[in-house]
C-alpha cells in the first residue's frame, strides 16, 4: 500500500525565528495536522526551515498550500513529493528538532542538501538522484527516534 504522500520542502525564514515564535508555528502546525492524519518533522536552522509532512495526499497538500503563501518565510523549495509505503514520523504531527541536537551525520545530510539547493536548477531538485540519496540517509537516521 502507498497511500501516504510525502512532500519535503526547504524555505528561507524572513526573519529570525524565536522560540516563541517557532513554538507558534508548532501549535498550529499540530492543532491543524493532527485531526487530518497529517504527520511530520520541522527542523530550522541558520536562517531556514526544513519540513517533512507525511499523510493523505489531499491533506498534505492542502497544508502545504498554505504553508507556501505564509509571509513568514519565502523561497520554498520542494525537495520531494511522493507517495510511499511509510511514514517517516509516524508518531509526530509536528515533531520539532532542534539543529543542534542533531548527530554529525544527520547534520552533514542537510548541509549537503544545502548545497545543492544553492546550485541546482530548482525545478529539477525533487527528481534529483543526489537530493533523493541525502533525504533518504537523512529520514532513515531518525528511524530509532521515530519508533519505526
Ligand atoms: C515553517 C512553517 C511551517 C508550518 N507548518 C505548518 C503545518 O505543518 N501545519 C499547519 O497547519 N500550518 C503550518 N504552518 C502555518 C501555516 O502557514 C498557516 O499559518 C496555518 O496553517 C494557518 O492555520 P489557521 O488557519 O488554523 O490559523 C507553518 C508555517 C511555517 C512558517
Amino acid at each position: 500500500m502507498s497511500d501516504i504522500h510525502r512532500l519535503i520542502y526547504v524555505s528561507a525564514a524572513r526573519e529570525e525565528m524565536t522560540p516563541a515564535q517557532l513554538d507558534s508555528v508548532l501549535a498550529v502546525a499540530r492543532k491543524n495536522n493532527e485531526p487530518i492524519g497529517v504527520t511530520g518533522l520541522l527542523l530550522f536552522h541558520d536562517g531556514s526551515f526544513f519540513q517533512v509532512l507525511e499523510g493523505p495526499k489531499n491533506a498534505v497538500m492542502r497544508i502545504f498550500s498554505a504553508i507556501e503563501r505564509d509571509p513568514r518565510h519565502s523561497r520554498v523549495i520542494v525537495l520531494q513529493t511522493k507517495s510511499t509505503d511509510t511514514r517517516a514520523f509516524p508518531n509526530w504531527s509536528m515533531g520539532y528538532v532542534n539543529a543542534h541536537a542533531l548527530r554529525p551525520d544527520q547534520k552533514a545530510h542537510l548541509v549537503d542538501l544545502s548545497h545543492l539547493v544553492g546550485r541546482d536548477e530548482q525545478a529539477t531538485l525533487s527528481s534529483s538522484p543526489a537530493v533523493s540519496v541525502h533525504i533518504n540517509a537523512f529520514l532513515g537516521s531518525f528511524r530509532e527516534f521515530a519508533d519505526i
